[in-house]
């Protein structure tokens, strides 16, 4: 199958390939996903197939305006008009309970769906043109890291979906927080770009589950499926070193081989890279800035596969606002393997 490049004129044919039972991927704020036309069964099933994806890992459906979460769910709480109001459109994915209409297919077979209404303009002009909820699970082959780039998603995906559409790189970089409403307190599920005290805020007391901050023991199930799965992993392993910056630097700095990988604050590129030790670098963005180091998280993950370090270091910021998030995917990376400097 030849996978057919889209750009922003090309919203009607997206559309059409969508409604068509086909896949696309499509641009959103946090990051690439892999769209099939939600209640089509069939072409939901295409989804896991090119993904690799383990049956048991639920879709969450997008749809273009709160008013649709009515035909797919059921219960509602108010909790629920009230994040809508507040963080949609945007990164943000509620856990309600789910109507039969949606197939089994999407939800695994569990009695809640994932839903989110997306803020990226051609995502927006690409739902209301489908006119269907689009299920969609990032672009990325299962296990690895993200695609925040249409180049990203086609490393995986060229000639296994039918098309992609070019909505640049993505806003926010990191995927959608989940919130479970389907339980007391709501639940933070997965940390991402609607952050913690932004969900606090608008509910009070908010649950953070287990599998955000450290590794599950055995018999212990988190209430995201996904959650469970080693993530973002590049081929080499990885050491995430937390702590102040200067801290977490230095400590690389001692322990780190010459032909290591480093993934660090722009701060301290220069600590690690000389002419002596050519090593690969990547920069994370200034330490002051978390929402850049949102944007570049997957992309620096994504590019030691190309390269044959035989480890790799990572400077993390602390677990405020969306470091939160950061803090999460770099830690799954390297399978909760985190030293405190
Ligand atoms: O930002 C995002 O959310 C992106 C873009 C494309 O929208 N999508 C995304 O989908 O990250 P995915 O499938 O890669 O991650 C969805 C996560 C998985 O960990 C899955 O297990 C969990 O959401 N999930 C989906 N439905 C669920 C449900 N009913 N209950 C609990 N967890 C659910
Ligand atoms: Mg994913």
């Amino acid at each position: 199958m030849e996978t057919k490049q889209l750009t922003q004129g090309e919203i009607e044919l997206a559309a059409q390939i969508l409604r068509e039972g086909g896949l696309v991927g499509i641009p959103t704020e946090t990051v690439y996903g892999l769209g099939a036309n939600g209640l089509n069964p069939e072409a939901v099933r295409h989804i896991f197939q090119a993904k690799g994806r383990p049956q048991d890992n639920p879709l969450i459906l997008h749809i273009p305006t709160v008013d649709w979460l009515e035909r797919y769910c059921r219960e509602i709480p108010d909790a629920a008009y009230e994040l809508a109001r507040r963080f949609w459109p945007g990164p943000m994915t509620m856990v309600l309970k789910r109507r039969d209409v949606v197939p089994d297919v999407v939800t695994a077979g569990l009695d809640t769906v994932g839903m989110r209404c997306p803020e990226h303009a051609l995502c927006r002009a690409l739902l209301a043109a489908a006119d269907v909820p689009v299920a969609a699970p990032s672009g990325n082959t299962s296990g690895r890291p993200s695609p925040t780039t249409a180049q990203h998603m086609l490393e995986d995906m060229d000639g296994k979906i039918d098309a992609i559409l070019d909505g640049g790189p993505c806003s926010v970089g990191v995927e959608s927080t989940i919130i479970d409403l389907t339980c007391t307190p709501p639940r933070l599920l997965r940390p991402g770009g609607i952050t913690l005290e932004q969900l606090r805020d608008a509910l009070g007391q908010v649950a953070v589950d287990p599998a955000v901050t450290r590794l599950l023991g055995a018999g212990e199930k988190p209430k995201a499926p996904g959650m469970k799965y080693r993530h973002y992993a590049p081929k080499a392993p990885v050491t995430v070193v937390t702590g102040p910056a200067e801290r977490s630097a230095a400590y690389i700095a001692r322990h780190a081989g010459a032909e290591d990988g480093i993934i660090c604050f722009d701060e301290f590129t220069a600590l690690f890279r000389s002419e002596e030790r050519p090593r690969t670098v990547m920069d994370l963005g200034p330490a002051g800035d978390k929402e850049e180091q949102a944007r570049r998280i997957f992309d620096a993950l994504r590019a030691f596969d190309h390269t044959h370090v035989p480890a790799i270091w990572a400077q993390c910021p602390d677990a405020e606002g969306i470091g939160l998030a950061i803090a999460n995917r770099l830690n799954k990376a390297a399978g909760f393997h985190i030293i405190q400097a």
